[in-house]
């Protein structure tokens, strides 16, 4: 019975203070320049629609699998809606994956006998500032190298593109046809 009392007042408070605090800003106005008050209503808005604005940044991208099932993806997997072509990165990706992971990961990032099965951890929720964090730190006391000095951010997030398209079944194993 507490839990959602204290809810509700905290809510209230909270609009009294966005309330107070647009009133205060409002009465202070003279002392601001034009950016400043203008900033105020979007700063309100953002406040109360976190959510949406926060979802708005990611655009998503709808694909078939090669199961032909509909699945959706904040990475962008192929040049066009036929899906003919992968994009530079995937590509990209498949080779560094090819050339440097696959002796541990296993070949087509199907895990090995050494190391895990990237596309588990994918799927199991790791996210790509994980991936990234991981990679570039390496895991050296459990025979994970560090791939700083390696590889930039551009190539981590190219092999990054290239695991999770075939985590989520969008490209076969062996090489893509790229665009
Ligand atoms: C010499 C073997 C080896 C190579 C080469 C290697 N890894 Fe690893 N990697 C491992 C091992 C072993 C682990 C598991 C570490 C552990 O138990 O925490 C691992 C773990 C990882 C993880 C964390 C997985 C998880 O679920 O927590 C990521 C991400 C990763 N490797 C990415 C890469 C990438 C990308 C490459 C190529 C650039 C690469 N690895 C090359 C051995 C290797």
């Amino acid at each position: 019975m507490i839990k959602p009392l204290r809810k509700v007042l905290s809510l209230f408070f909270c609009a009294t203070a966005l309330f107070f605090h647009a009133f205060d800003v409002h009465a202070a106005s003279s002392n601001m320049s034009d950016g400043q008050t203008e900033a105020q209503p979007s700063t309100l808005a953002a406040a109360s629609t976190p959510k949406s604005g926060a979802n708005a940044a990611v655009s998503m991208n709808t694909y078939k699998d090669i199961h032909g099932r509909s699945v959706q993806t904040d990475i962008a997997v192929f040049t066009a809606a036929d899906q003919t072509s992968v994009t530079p990165a995937v590509s990209h990706g498949y080779e560094k994956y090819g050339a440097y992971c696959f002796r541990c990961h296993g070949k087509d990032a199907v895990g090995g006998a050494y190391a895990p099965d990237l596309r588990k951890s994918m799927a199991n929720g790791m996210t790509y500032p994980q991936f990234l964090a991981t990679v570039l730190a390496g895991r050296s006391a459990k025979g994970m190298p560090s791939w700083a000095g390696v590889f930039g951010e551009k190539d981590i997030h190219a092999i990054y593109d290239y695991i999770k398209s075939r985590q989520l079944d969008l490209i076969a194993g062996g090489s893509s046809p790229s665009g």
